[in-house]
């Protein structure tokens, strides 16, 4: 099943609880929140207090993106404000497994984050732990950034691991997901699809999520 996941990072911040709507009503299923710490990655965004805030905007599964060094430390507060799911960066994380379990140990999902320039590899010995694997389809910091190419046979390579270790973990993808890119990003393996600039950069955040999951789900039907 695809699920469109629209990030915040492009959203309107005065007016967020609105946008978040609008882009629910479009067919967003799952609220990707971007949290940088201006150290693992060169931005800073928000923190637990604005996922508080968001948790009473709406019912939507809140997808926290923690792209930040030291993630143990900050994850109960990110739990507690209500955070659903949590991902940490295998290269912020020293001890990955503890980190993983941490995360599950709060209630919530865990899933793990490569960079563009990681390996499917790196990830061997966690896939049968997490909920979702997420691939960074460009270099995190930033919104609206092109879509990497080589990040597409690592969306095929978890699907065909998944299938030949009989395991479950989700492929969620991140990053330049656009009306030109969803096509092949979808055919080659991605089930949740990140996407803030398309989404929520112009026009009506409702109209841009439908149309992304439509070509989404054309995409899927040529497949076959
Ligand atoms: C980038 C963030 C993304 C970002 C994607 O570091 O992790 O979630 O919002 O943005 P777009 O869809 O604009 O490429
Ligand atoms: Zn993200």
């Amino acid at each position: 099943m695809i699920e469109l996941a629209p990030s915040i990072l492009s959203a309107d911040f005065a007016c967020l609880g609105e946008q978040v709507s609008r882009a629910a009503e479009g067919g967003g299923t799952v609220i990707h929140v971007d949290v940088m710490d201006g150290h693992f990655v060169p931005n800073i965004t928000l923190g637990p207090q604005l996922v508080k805030s968001l948790r009473k905007a709406t019912k939507l599964p809140l997808d926290c993106h923690l792209m930040i060094e030291n993630p143990d430390q900050y994850i109960p507060a990110f739990a507690e404000a209500g955070a659903d799911w949590m991902s940490v960066h295998v290269e912020a994380c020293r001890h990955l497994d503890r980190t993983l379990n941490l995360i599950k140990t709060h209630g919530c999902h865990a899933g793990v984050v490569i960079n563009p320039a990681t390996p499917v590899d790196a990830l061997s010995e966690v896939l049968d732990v997490v909920d979702y694997v997420l691939v960074m389809s460009v270099n995190p910091g930033f919104g609206a950034q092109p879509f990497i190419p080589n990040s597409l046979h690592k969306l095929c390579q978890l699907k065909d691991l998944r299938e030949r270790k009989g395991l479950h973990y989700r492929i969620e993808v991140d990053g330049g997901v656009s009306l030109d890119t969803v096509g092949q990003i979808v055919r080659a393996g991605a089930e949740i699809l990140v996407a803030g600039n398309a989404v929520f950069s112009h026009g009506d955040p409702m109209v841009n999520a439908q149309q992304l999951l439509k070509a989404a789900f054309e995409a899927t039907l040529q497949k076959v």
